[in-house]
């Protein structure tokens, strides 16, 4: 299928390889933003009058389609945040700030993303708890047997990606959490790299916790979803301020609101949570499974077209998903980008924001194509002839 037409932006005839930083949103979701801002643009929750009535059912109804998306028990355990960074940081300092103790150790992997490993590390500063790594396969994949070997009776959390930012590797969170809760440990899993790839089960895999941006499903920026099992959520005071509270007398007689609200502190990106909405209404037409597939084919494809090329460093080749970091023999991969940006091709460059992982593929820098379901192998065969230049330095540098 070919779906650039519901992308105005692809007009522009960029090749757009950089969706695991955020993906490009559909027409309908800015016309659907502007609808709000043209037709009910006013607060949510707070008005009386139509228009504001209006915007609070338009963001409720959102409320319900994420809750059906990922198939929460309850749209209580919803909460809308302003992105994966912020659900995560809710659920550890609002959460397990104040539930574990020195001692306890959480395990995450070296191919965690910042927005996970840093507030962990936060943790074990300001309470002496523990962070451990998981040790990787080979292929820099999740290992469930190293997984095992790492539990002991001061395991208290597993917090990792259900698909990586860097490597792409999808792990098996439903025994994953298994194994977790059958030793009393809680799951935190960041699924901004799964929501918009495949679909996301927070019943069947009984995770703990889970969070996700919206712009990296088709939806704005400035948007995310904490979700929390309803008795773990109901612990957490995180944000505090205006639309949370049912009265407020003395610092001894706050009355907060119940779940979502007590944890939606302030006036919400109510255009945002609305553009969520329609993505998700875009994606459920797609379909998550031919989102999955038809992205992993991709990447075989453009996996046999780069393999020939001997000044190629592929570093997950083989790993099943979306996501293929490589460098050019020689050549800076910042410098490899910007060449490709000459002509016409945008992918990220860097550490990506796992300045741990080098520690495992012994090397800093790789430049990432992430592929999403608007990209074509006409694309692909565009980067392969521009990456088989034996130029590539002297023309990114302009020499
Ligand atoms: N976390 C985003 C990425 O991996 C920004 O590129």
């Amino acid at each position: 299928m070919d779906y650039k037409k519901d992308f105005k932006f692809l007009n522009k005839g960029i090749i757009y390889f950089d969706n695991g930083a955020t993906t490009l949103k559909p027409n309908k979701v800015i016309e659907k933003m502007d609808e709000y801002y043209y037709e009910y643009p006013s607060n949510a929750h707070r008005g009386d009058y139509d228009i504001s009535i209006k915007a609070s059912e338009e963001f409720e109804n959102v409320r319900d389609l994420v809750q059906q998306f990922i198939n929460a028990k309850t749209d209580e355990e919803i909460v809308f945040t302003s992105g994966a960074t912020e659900s995560i940081n809710m659920a550890i300092y609002g959460y397990f700030m104040n539930n574990l103790k020195s001692g306890d150790e959480v395990l995450i992997t070296k191919s965690e993303h910042a927005s996970v490993i840093i507030p962990w590390f936060d943790l074990e500063n300001r309470l002496g708890i523990k962070v451990k790594y998981i040790d990787l396969n080979d292929d820099y994949t999740f290992s469930i047997d190293n997984f095992k070997k790492m539990i002991n009776s001061n395991t208290k959390v597993i917090s990792i990606a259900e698909i990586t930012n860097v490597i792409g590797d999808k792990r098996d969170i439903k025994e994953i959490t298994k194994i977790a809760h059958e030793n009393g440990i809680k799951v935190l899993v960041d699924a901004s790299q799964s929501i918009g790839h495949i679909k996301v089960d927070v019943t069947d895999t009984d995770v703990d916790f889970l969070a996700f941006s919206a712009h990296k499903m088709l939806g704005p920026t400035g948007v995310g979803v904490l979700y929390g099992k309803k008795e773990l959520m109901d612990e957490i005071n995180y944000k505090h301020g205006g639309g949370t509270s049912v009265s407020f007398e003395s610092p001894s007689e706050i009355v907060y609101k119940d779940l979502p609200f007590k944890l939606e502190s302030g006036t919400q990106n109510i255009a945002g949570v609305i553009g969520l909405g329609e993505a998700i209404k875009y994606l459920n037409e797609i379909g998550m499974d031919y989102i999955d597939s038809y992205t992993n084919d991709l990447k075989k494809y453009l996996v046999s077209k780069l393999k020939d090329n001997h000044n190629i460093i592929m570093y997950n080749p083989d790993v099943e998903g979306s996501i293929l970091i490589f460098n050019v023999k020689d050549v800076f991969a910042q410098d490899t980008a910007i060449y490709l940006n000459n002509n016409g091709i945008c992918v990220r460059a860097g550490d990506h924001c796992d300045k741990k992982l080098h520690d495992e593929i012994d090397v800093k820098n790789t430049v990432r194509v992430s592929l999403y379901f608007y990209n074509t192998k006409e694309e692909i065969d565009k980067l392969v002839t521009v990456l088989n230049n034996s130029n590539i330095l002297e023309e990114s540098l302009g020499i």
